[in-house]
């Protein structure tokens, strides 16, 4: 799949004028947060920024992990009209970068002081060439179990720490009559899963088989067995889940239908939208075996160099952005936890203070890596390398066995 413009086509436009900026007070922003607890999330910033004289011109193109946003944001940087700022995940930010298409936030980073406050991980994504080009918001995780407390305090369950607990929950959550996990069917949500459980098999395998694409971690009896715990875990998804939205499958552990999700923090952000409170009806737990490491995503807002009379509604933008007050409120709907290392904690609920201390022993003991289904473990076309076989697999009889060496032909073809 090619996702970019090829450095030719990204040169010439860079030469060329670009069409209609926006004006002076005002942003246009593309982004792709339209379920429920999205648009609360983003509705922050807009206020924020229209509370600084900035007026926001919505961009929002639906579609969970953002596929549908870059293929739009593509299109209208083709057409030679990018929006003044566009919601990216870290290799994104790092591509446009590369293209000359972002403009320089250095000004704002400095007088505030980003480098102090913003893990080095996270920084390594909004920086290019030493320059920072986005402004980071947020840092999700993407490997949580969310459960329906009612009926684990029904059939006296707790959170699993280990896959067999978390099958014979599955299979007691069946027995009752309620769906076993609750699936999306996209490529990203089956991938969302799967690196979860190359994690759980050891962050080891996680670091050598996605981070450094190693063909013999990638056809190893680890990732065999990946795939042989994935395909059970498949097997407790109701029929209809083709096609589902993310919020969908959060919806059904909400109200009942269905007892867990895996999915990551922003479905907290749809829990909080919903009026209840995470870590009492919902629960929420690491994916099993994941404890102690972290996989992260974040959300970050790159300026598009649109020409200086866009530059002051873009520095107050990324200026807003990165307050401690706006990253606070944000992430408390959103359902992440802040950029910044300086935001208090106390306001956050149990699984975002979890999120928090935990952010912090992963870096120490070297067991933090980017989500490769987020955006932030392989470059677009590689990352497409992996899901094209782990999608396969998920809709299709592939042994495990058959997965692996799939997964070799295919990133090995990618690399
Ligand atoms: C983004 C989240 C978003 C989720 C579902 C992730 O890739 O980082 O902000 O809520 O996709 O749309």
């Amino acid at each position: 799949m090619t996702k970019y413009l090829t450095r030719g086509v990204g040169a010439l436009l860079s030469m060329t004028a670009l069409s209609a900026p926006a004006l002076a007070d005002e942003v246009e922003v593309m982004h792709w947060w339209t379920s429920g607890g999205e648009a609360a999330a983003i509705a922050v910033l807009q206020e924020d920024l229209q509370a600084r004289g900035t007026g926001w011109v919505d961009m929002a193109i639906a579609g969970g992990g953002g596929d549908a946003a870059m293929t739009a944001l593509r299109a209208r940087v083709v057409a030679g009209n990018p929006p003044t700022a566009a919601q990216m995940l870290g290799m994104t930010v790092r591509d446009w970068a590369d293209e000359g298409f972002l403009g320089n936030l250095n000004a704002v980073a400095e007088a505030e002081g980003w480098n102090d406050v913003v893990p080095p991980a996270v920084q390594a994504f909004g920086t290019f060439d030493g320059e920072w080009v986005a402004a980071p918001v947020n840092i999700h995780r993407p490997h949580w179990v969310w459960a329906n407390a009612g009926i684990f305090e029904e059939l006296g369950l707790s959170m699993p720490t280990t896959w067999d607990e978390f099958f014979a929950a599955a299979d007691a959550i069946e027995a009752a009559g309620h769906v076993g996990v609750a699936m999306g069917g996209q490529a990203w949500q089956e991938a969302t899963i799967w690196e979860a459980i190359v994690l759980s098999v050891s962050p080891e395998l996680y670091e050598a088989a996605i981070i450094n694409a190693d063909m013999d971690a990638l056809g190893s009896e680890g990732i065999v067995e990946s795939f042989e715990i994935f395909r059970r875990v498949l097997g407790y998804a109701d029929p209809g889940y083709a096609g589902r939205d993310w919020n969908l499958a959060t919806a059904m552990v909400i109200n009942g239908e269905a007892g867990m999700q895996i999915m990551g923090d922003w479905a907290k952000g749809e829990v909080i939208n919903a009026g209840l409170t995470p870590g009492e009806q919902v629960l929420c737990a690491v994916v099993p075996g994941t404890d102690g490491a972290f996989l992260f995503n974040t959300d970050f807002f790159a300026m598009f160099d649109v020409g200086e009379d866009a530059q002051a509604a873009q520095r107050n933008m990324a200026s807003a952005a990165m307050s401690v007050s706006f990253q606070e409120t944000f992430n408390l709907a959103k359902g992440s936890i802040p950029a910044r290392t300086d935001v208090p904690s106390a306001n956050f609920d149990v699984c975002g203070q979890t999120s928090m201390a935990d952010l912090v022993e992963a870096t120490e003991a070297g067991t933090l890596f980017g989500s490769l289904a987020h955006g932030h473990g392989q470059p677009a076309s590689v990352q497409a390398a992996y899901l094209d076989v782990v999608t396969q697999f998920a809709n299709s009889d592939m042994t495990p066995e058959a997965a692996a060496e799939a997964l070799v032909a295919s990133v090995g073809g990618a690399l």
